[in-house]
């Protein structure tokens, strides 16, 4: 098949470098020429496990291209992908849907043959019928049909997510469309892959309702979190005892500082917007989306409590910044919250972070990088791992005690526990719903 892919951001990257390894055809299209030229020198703009090598791959073998220009990228195409940013819009949480009108229309303009339009962008319900109202408007000769194929792409597990879904989720109107996009999905589909065919707006909301979820399961774990810690039980053990229960599950349980990412604050915001607009709030999610904020503004008073309330002239060795490991991404990362917190109750911090520098040095003013943990944390009077990067896991915990002003471990990944903490000589160990240890919340304040 002959795809375009609009948009070369994460979404769209991925997606087209993934597609020409499935053999297909791909022209990837975005409007930026440094990132083009970048990409043709064969630089990947983003920072993901096996994408760079199957990038190559597949730009050797002739099937994978980058380019500005639109018109020639259509030539003769089966379908176009629409992949560019549906960032939340200021003021009303709404998604801002002006690149994914603009990237319609360019793609009315320049539509040769047939081809199905495919909204890749997260959008909110009733998105791809206005898709092709504009498409029709802008060229009333196009010959078309459009379908929604929302992503379920992790970061940092992008690649396997894309060639070993769970499921792909296309919704269409007409059989054609379908046809195309069970070609250009055939090499799943021939692995026992589940593709789920629906309707336009059922797609659009399984998008929404799936991360809604996902993001209620953390926010329901991270509470019972903090209660955990009140009454003295352990969350990790709790989540384990209820994921083995098959209707649960036990994937997304595990207590942390909080959700962050460029999908889960996004598509919540948005869903829950989209509930007010219909008269049928999503009272859940508007719930889950407060309490969030909360947790991760209660990372905050935890490292406190653990530095005797006071970090004014402490250093503080922060590990992990991202919003997650094994990615550079930093949008509405828990660190975005809490480091700034620290720097203007006037500590001292020194952030490790295997590939978060180079967004985060804009993000977090007033802190120090380094890149060794065990050099950040010298003379520190508190080491807090704020994302589980694989590095941090393993960690000599007995090199920090020694060298720290005061061994104080802040673990809000719950890597470690209390035990390792002790036998390494730290005094202090705090985690994140874990029970009784020393400086951990109890409830009788
Ligand atoms: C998510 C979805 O998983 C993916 O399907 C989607 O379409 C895009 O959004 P991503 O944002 O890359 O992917 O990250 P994910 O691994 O889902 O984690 C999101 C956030 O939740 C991170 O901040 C992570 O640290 C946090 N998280 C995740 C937890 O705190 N606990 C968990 O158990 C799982």
């Amino acid at each position: 098949m002959r795809i375009a892919m609009i948009g070369t951001g994460y979404v769209g990257l991925v997606s087209g470098v993934c597609f020409s390894d499935f053999g297909h055809d791909v022209v990837c299209v975005d409007t930026s020429p440094e990132k083009v030229d970048m990409l043709n020198r064969g630089e990947v703009p983003i920072f993901e496990p096996g994408l760079d090598i199957m990038m190559e791959k597949n730009v050797a073998a002739g099937r994978l291209r980058f380019t500005t220009e639109i018109e020639p990228a259509l030539d003769g195409v089966d379908a176009v992908f629409i992949a560019v940013g549906t960032p939340t819009r200021r003021g009303d949480g709404h998604a801002d849907l002006t690149y994914v009108m603009a990237a319609a229309e360019d793609v009315a303009r320049n539509l040769k043959g047939y081809a199905v339009i495919v909204v890749k962008s997260t959008v909110p319900v009733g998105t791809n019928k206005k898709v092709r109202e504009r498409v029709a408007l802008t060229n009333p000769e196009a010959e078309f049909d459009v379908a929604s194929n929302p992503e379920f792409l992790r970061e940092g597990a992008a690649l396997d997510d894309f060639m070993r879904p769970d499921r792909v989720v296309v919704g269409v109107e007409t059989d054609r469309a379908a046809e195309v996009m069970a070609e250009i999905y055939r090499p799943l589909f021939l692995r026992d892959f589940p593709i789920v065919t629906t309707d336009l707006e059922s797609a659009e909301m399984i998008k929404y309702a799936a991360n809604a979820f996902l993001a209620t399961k953390i926010t329901f774990i991270n509470e019972i979190a903090r209660l955990c810690e009140r009454v003295g039980a352990d969350v990790k053990e709790v989540a384990k005892g209820i994921g083995l229960d098959g209707r649960i599950g036990n994937k997304f349980l595990h207590a942390g500082p909080g959700y962050g990412g460029s999908c889960f604050p996004k598509d919540t915001m948005a869903l829950a917007r989209t509930g007010q607009e219909y008269a049928a709030p999503v009272q859940i999610i508007e719930t889950v989306i407060k309490v969030n904020d909360e947790i991760k503004r209660r990372m905050i008073d935890k490292i406190l409590e653990a530095c005797d309330w006071s970090v004014a002239g402490k250093k503080i060795a922060v590990l992990g910044v991202t919003f997650k490991p094994n990615t550079d991404d930093m949008r509405d990362a828990p660190s975005l919250t809490i480091v700034p917190a620290l720097v203007g109750a006037g500590a001292k911090v020194v952030v490790v972070d295997p590939k978060g520098r180079r967004e985060g040095e804009a993000l977090l003013p007033g802190v120090t990088w380094d890149a060794d943990p065990y050099a950040a944390a010298e003379e520190a009077d508190a080491l807090v791992i704020l994302t589980e990067w694989n590095e941090f896991r393993a960690l000599d915990l007995k090199r920090f005690a020694e060298t720290m002003a005061t061994p104080r471990l802040v673990d809000l990944r719950n890597i470690y526990s209390e035990e390792d903490a002790q036998r390494a000589g730290f005094d202090t160990y705090v985690a994140v719903g874990r029970g009784q240890g020393p400086g951990q919340t109890r409830g009788h304040d």
